[in-house]
């Protein structure tokens, strides 16, 4: 995908802003944006500028859509149970690049684990976006295997840290957009630093294999050849996702009911 550096600071705020920003921090932002621009693209026109009104690191259900729409998107509403599918199908779609990493990793002979990983690495940034490893990790603890939630935990510091085993690289466009002074924040690298000699390592390191190839515009992706694999791996909790109090429930319910007002 093509990245318009003007756009892109424009869409994140005022070039002060960025320049006080630390450099994980607009790296987020980069991959927030980058996974944002890739949802309005299938099914929206793009506006080329947009004046923040909002903390750039609110979730996107909460936001309006770049696409020169004048409130937030219509939300139909959940059913009374909802699954992670129906999350997917109402809240979460199109969901493409969490769909082509999936896609990808299971094209390249992947374990299911870290297919479900790559499935649900950025869904909470629909929900929140700084530190959204450590949020998105949390929002799917209680109904994945320890590794997978593990994994999602870390690929947001491991981005920043090349591994030549896997051919992962540090990506191209981060000096392009950041300059090639940057040093992560310490909590990032001491993240990395755990992660790096830690046995899930390869777990967490395979998301980012697969993230860095997946935001093609033009790629056709389904949720379709997941289904399986969610059967198998994610407890999907009988009384409905948001319904089981959980630890998290009430972060599904935040997504399923973005209107309500306390
Ligand atoms: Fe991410
Ligand atoms: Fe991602």
């Amino acid at each position: 995908m093509q990245v318009d550096r003007r756009t892109l600071l424009a869409t994140l705020g005022a070039t002060a802003a960025i320049e006080t920003m630390p450099s994980d921090a607009l790296a987020d932002a980069l991959e927030h944006y980058l996974s944002d621009q890739l949802d309005q693209t299938a099914g929206a026109q793009q506006v080329e500028s947009a004046e923040r009104t909002v903390r750039r690191g609110v979730g996107s259900l909460f936001v309006m859509q770049n696409d020169g729409a004048s409130s937030p998107k219509q939300l139909e509403p959940m059913p009374s149970k909802p699954t992670l599918l129906e999350f997917f199908r109402l809240r979460f779609a199109p969901a493409n690049h969490v769909l082509q990493s999936a896609t990808r990793a299971q094209k390249t002979g992947m374990s299911e684990e870290t297919i479900l990983a790559c499935l649900l690495h950025d869904v909470v940034l629909n929900l929140i976006k700084p530190d959204h490893g450590w949020w998105g990790a949390q929002l799917v603890e209680p109904y994945v295997p320890e590794k997978v939630s593990w994994a999602i935990r870390y690929h947001q510091a491991l981005r920043f840290y090349p591994d030549q085993s896997v051919g992962y690289e540090y990506p191209e466009m981060y000096y392009r957009i950041f300059g090639r002074d940057y040093t992560p924040s310490p909590h990032i690298e001491a993240a990395y630093k755990y992660a790096r000699n830690h046995k899930w390592y390869m777990e967490a390191r395979l998301i980012t294999v697969n993230d860095l190839y997946s935001f093609d515009p033009n790629a056709k992706v389904s949720i379709e050849p997941f289904i399986d694999i969610i059967g198998r791996h994610f407890k999907q909790p009988k009384e409905g996702l948001g319904n089981d109090n959980s630890a998290v429930a009430h972060m599904w319910r935040t997504i399923a009911n973005p209107d309500q007002p306390l």
